[in-house]
């Protein structure tokens, strides 16, 4: 209900004012600009006993998933006309009218911050986002919970959209194999959670206008993520995205073709803490508008995960409750959902 008082971003941002609910006082801090790890997947791949070229990669991915919790994929092997169509059926999405994208989708809304609507509203006074975006539970195709809201227009949506989803399910099990050998566990401790039919995957796009006060407004607000791993997917190398790192806020600098990889909260407890899930926001700009796409990548719902040995204090959790203490609390102002999988 909240939702649909106040106009979309898309509309607000012609008005040139910025109304109050999009002030976020703690908003935009001193950040720094830099590199964030390059991981080549193209290196970690083979047999279990290949190469210096391996080994090496692996140190590099152990580093990246400690230290930073995200990094750029090298080499990732998702052909290049898929990656165009994405960017492409995303923008003609976000290019329709209000209007038309309700017509699209169906309805303006948001349960479990799915479908077509505001970033995660919960209470009259907390401040909004400055996105417009949708979320799309891309898999299990057959999944009788949750909401699968896939626009009719463009027309091409779907089918561009599900087989990006399948190229990047095989690129993100090879990462949950490279995980597990970089932290010197058995290939398949992450993997073993996952299973073609079930696993899930929702897609959530996202339109970001340019904004009348980048100073006072924030994309999305901080958080972490809530899943195994996030794919990135940025358009057109506009910088947005923000990792807290060493107490300050590091401005992800995009390479040419930007798919990044973030740690989430269900890889951090599968990890027992010894990878872990950052905390990142996203900024506005002032001139420019900005698209994403994140593919969040989670067991069945009905999977106890059981974090590896090597105490950080962090037990087995149902996958579907821990989404759900999730969706409960977000947005929370820290990375505070997670403490539901410590004793
Ligand atoms: C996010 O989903 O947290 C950030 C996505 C983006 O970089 O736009
Ligand atoms: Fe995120």
């Amino acid at each position: 209900p909240q939702t649909t008082r106040i106009p979309v971003v898309q509309d607000l941002a012609l008005l040139k004012n910025l109304p109050q609910r999009f002030i976020q006082l703690a908003s935009i801090s001193k950040s720094f600009s830099h590199d964030i790890p390059a991981i080549d997947i193209a290196k970690l791949g083979g047999g279990p006993e290949s190469g210096a070229a391996k080994v090496e990669e692996l140190d590099k991915l152990v580093s990246a998933a400690k230290e930073w919790g995200v990094f750029f994929i090298k080499n990732h092997g998702i052909d290049s006309c898929i990656l165009h169509d994405v960017k492409d059926v995303v923008k003609g999405f976000f290019q329709l009218s209000f209007e038309e994208k309700k017509a699209s989708v169906g309805s303006y809304m948001s349960v479990d911050n799915m479908g077509y609507g505001r970033n995660f509203v919960k209470s009259e006074n907390q401040p909004l986002d400055w996105i417009d975006r949708l979320t799309m539970k891309a898999a299990p195709r057959d999944a009788t919970q949750g909401l699968h809201v896939w626009p009719q227009n463009p027309p091409n949506f779907r089918q561009v959209i599900e087989k990006y989803v399948e190229a990047a399910r095989e690129l993100l099990n090879g990462l949950l194999q490279a995980l597990a050998e970089s932290l010197s566990l058995d290939e398949h401790t992450f993997l073993q959670y996952f299973e073609e039919e079930k696993s899930e995957i929702n897609v959530r796009v996202n339109y970001y206008p340019p904004s009348p006060r980048p100073d006072l407004t924030l994309g999305i607000t901080p958080h972490s993520d809530a899943s195994a791993l996030t794919l990135l997917l940025q358009f057109d190398s506009s910088n947005g995205l923000q990792v807290f790192k060493g107490n300050e806020w590091i401005t992800v600098k995009l390479p040419n073709e930007g798919l990044l990889v973030s740690i989430g909260d269900l890889m951090e407890i599968m990890s027992n803490g010894r990878v872990r899930s950052p905390w990142h926001r996203v900024v506005n700009q002032m001139d420019m508008d900005r698209f994403s796409v994140a593919l969040f990548y989670n067991p069945p719902l009905e999977k106890e995960i059981e974090p590896v040995e090597e105490n950080e204090g962090y037990k087995k959790v149902n996958v579907g409750a821990y989404l759900k203490h999730y969706y409960e609390i977000s947005p929370t102002s820290s990375k505070e959902a997670i403490l539901f999988a410590k004793e």
